[in-house]
């Protein structure tokens, strides 16, 4: 979706967000597939409810873009404009045990950012790409732990309201890989308490899982993570490996061969491909095992 109109270009200068036009999604997301729109650069988040009212008024349809470590996206022009928060410097601010972290932070430098602090917890996050207000929207974890565990505030933009809010961390709900936000509420920033732990400690805690990571998981290749979430008492991955599906493929978009819950861009794999091949191994894991897996990535297929 392209914004062509001088007078919402004109508003958004004013409300100090940069416009891009015919950006390509597959340059923005981790599995390096997604078709074409306009991306708009929010510095000032106290005007996001003015833009959002603004893009409503001239039926802008928009969603808002992140790390893009989690998402699969259809190509082509797409029916959408993107927000995308720029990142401040610098993001994240020690006091204490608590440390306040901007949505747009990069996980894994805040995790070490915290362990030079002395705060640890979230060593088992180190290795997971993306910013802190993906890891919080869909209570990224690994290794025993999640995010919201930590979490004490969340400033946010309601999209239901149409305002900035605060939320405490006992109002929100946060379980495997889900949380209560609304689809459409934009992270903006959290407050985490931290456990104090010496440096090395976690330093040595975060090389163990750094070593589990390289070991197991595709870290050098185009992914969006594990596909599908595990279903209650079972592996996703595990499931997937015992078809033999591991380097199953449809066009460029093959099942890795060291972790069958990851699927790899294997080249120039299209969403069509990628969708084929999560459809195929849904169906199949559902034909063996009776599980019917649900995504872990998110798709915006419409
Ligand atoms: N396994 C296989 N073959 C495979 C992959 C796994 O047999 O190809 C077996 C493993 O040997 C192990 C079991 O399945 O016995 C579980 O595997 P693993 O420890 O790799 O963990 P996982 O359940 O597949 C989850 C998360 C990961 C997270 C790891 C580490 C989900 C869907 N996945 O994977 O998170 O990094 O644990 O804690 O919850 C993600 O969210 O994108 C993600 C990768």
């Amino acid at each position: 979706m392209r914004i062509n109109e001088p007078q919402v270009v004109a508003a958004l200068s004013d409300l100090g967000v940069e416009l891009r036009s015919g950006v390509a999604l597959a340059d923005m997301t981790s599995l390096g597939i997604g078709g074409t729109t306009d991306v708009l650069f929010i510095r000032q988040r106290k005007h996001l409810p003015e833009l959002v009212s603004l893009l409503q008024q001239h039926g802008i349809a928009h969603r808002f873009l992140g790390g893009g470590t989690n998402l699969l996206v259809i190509e082509g022009e797409l029916p959408w404009v993107m927000l995308h928060l720029v990142r401040p410097e610098p993001d994240v601010r020690i006091e204490g045990n608590f440390a306040w972290v901007d949505a747009a932070a990069d996980l894994g430098r805040t995790v070490t950012f915290c362990a030079k602090h002395d705060l640890g917890g979230m060593e088992g996050l180190i290795g997971v790409p993306g910013t802190v207000g993906g890891a919080l929207r869909m209570n990224a974890g690994a290794y025993g732990m999640q995010i919201g565990s930590y979490v004490r505030e969340v400033e946010l933009y309601r999209a239901a309201a149409g305002r900035l809010e605060t939320l405490r961390g006992s109002e929100i709900s946060f379980e495997y890989r889900h949380t209560s936000f609304a689809p459409d509420d934009i992270m903006l920033a959290v407050k985490l308490e931290l456990p104090s732990k010496p440096y090395r400690e976690i330093l040595q805690g975060i090389r163990v899982c750094n070593e589990k990571r390289r070991s197991s998981q595709p870290l050098n290749q185009k992914s969006a993570g594990c596909i599908f979430k595990n279903p209650a008492g079972a592996s996703a991955g595990r499931m997937i490996d015992e078809l033999g599906l591991k380097g199953h493929s449809v066009g460029d978009a093959r099942v890795s061969d060291r972790h069958a819950n990851f699927f790899i861009n294997a080249g120039h794999a299209s969403a069509a491909d990628m969708f084929a091949l999560i459809a195929d191994v849904r169906e199949r894991v559902r034909a063996a095992f009776g599980f019917e897996l649900e995504n872990e990535v998110v798709f915006w297929n419409g």
